[in-house]
């Protein structure tokens, strides 16, 4: 269900490249204009891994809304920054192992709430607002927020290859925690970001993003746990996500485009650029 009036919606910026399409782009879809192509394809020479990382990440996606379904036996989540639609999405992955599980999916980019529409018409226990996840407060204000998600009971929160996305300005440990801060006991963290072991590489990597015009920081691994202090990492902790509980037989994703493809392998490498992140429980 989607609830935000077309008359709400702020402009579709077509002059800049924005993350959700350029991600999208990676992922094998085909909603994304000239802007967000060649920026990825201004980047992939020097980052040659954002294809296998943004795929990763996806794959981590279906892996971790699994077990926080099937084994962790939640029914409700709220999905920061989440992206076009596209094969396999939170609801979807989650009904496959609970079928009333109930998505409230945030997102600051209008093109999501657009495409969202379209899937998501008849669906009264899934809805997409159009936020920005650095006003926590406005996120958990929303109507949509208050009729499907139950604060007395665990929820998992997930910011999947979003947390690049917060500055240090942005203070990072406050929007991560701010829902959790109050939700119930054993509620749990989906989160993933673009590290770098080389700060210098990260610092290369950000001015390179950030000067396109898509808001970013690279941090460290350290970096990004010193924002998760005090909750409880599942198995088998913070990692590349590749490493976390890998599934060969899991669902395969779109194929990458033909002009993406010479970059794909590129994290075989080890060069220290990858997708980090895990799941953590609150105590
Ligand atoms: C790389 S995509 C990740 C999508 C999805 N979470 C996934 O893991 O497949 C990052 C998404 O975060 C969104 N985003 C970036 N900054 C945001 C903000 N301040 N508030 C809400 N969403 C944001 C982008 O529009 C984009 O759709």
């Amino acid at each position: 269900m989607v609830s935000d009036s077309a008359a709400e919606e702020p402009s579709i910026p077509y002059d800049i490249p924005t993350s959700a399409r350029a991600y999208g782009w990676m992922l094998g879809g085909k909603d994304n204009y000239e802007v967000d192509r060649n920026f990825l394809l201004s980047t992939l020479p020097h980052f040659p891994e954002c294809v296998d990382i943004a795929r990763q990440n996806r794959e981590f996606l279906y892996r971790a809304v699994r077990h926080l379904t099937r084994e962790a036996g939640i029914r409700q989540f709220l999905d920061m920054g989440c992206g076009l639609p596209t094969d396999d999405n939170v609801h979807q992955v989650a009904r496959r192992f609970v079928p009333d599980a109930r998505v409230v999916y945030v997102d600051i980019d209008p093109i999501v709430l657009a495409h969202g529409r379209a899937l998501l018409a008849d669906d009264a226990s899934t809805a997409v607002i159009t936020a920005d996840m650095r006003d926590q407060e406005a996120v958990l204000a929303h109507p949509d927020v208050a009729r499907l998600i139950d604060f007395d009971e665990p929820v998992a929160v997930l910011f999947l290859s979003v947390v690049h996305h917060l500055t240090d300005a942005d203070d990072p440990r406050r929007v991560l925690r701010t829902v959790l801060d109050r939700a119930a006991p054993g509620s749990l963290l989906g989160l993933s970001q673009v590290v770098a072991d080389d700060p210098a590489r990260g610092a290369a990597m950000t001015a390179h993003i950030s000067g396109s015009g898509v808001p970013w920081q690279t941090r460290t691994p350290a970096e990004v746990d010193a924002l998760l202090d005090g909750l409880e990492p599942l198995d088998p902790g913070l990692v590349d996500l590749v490493d976390w509980r890998p599934d060969p037989e899991q669902p395969a994703l779109a194929p990458v485009h033909d002009e993406l493809r010479p970059y794909l392998g590129a994290t075989d490498a080890k060069t220290g650029i990858y997708e980090y992140g895990g799941v953590l429980r609150k105590p």
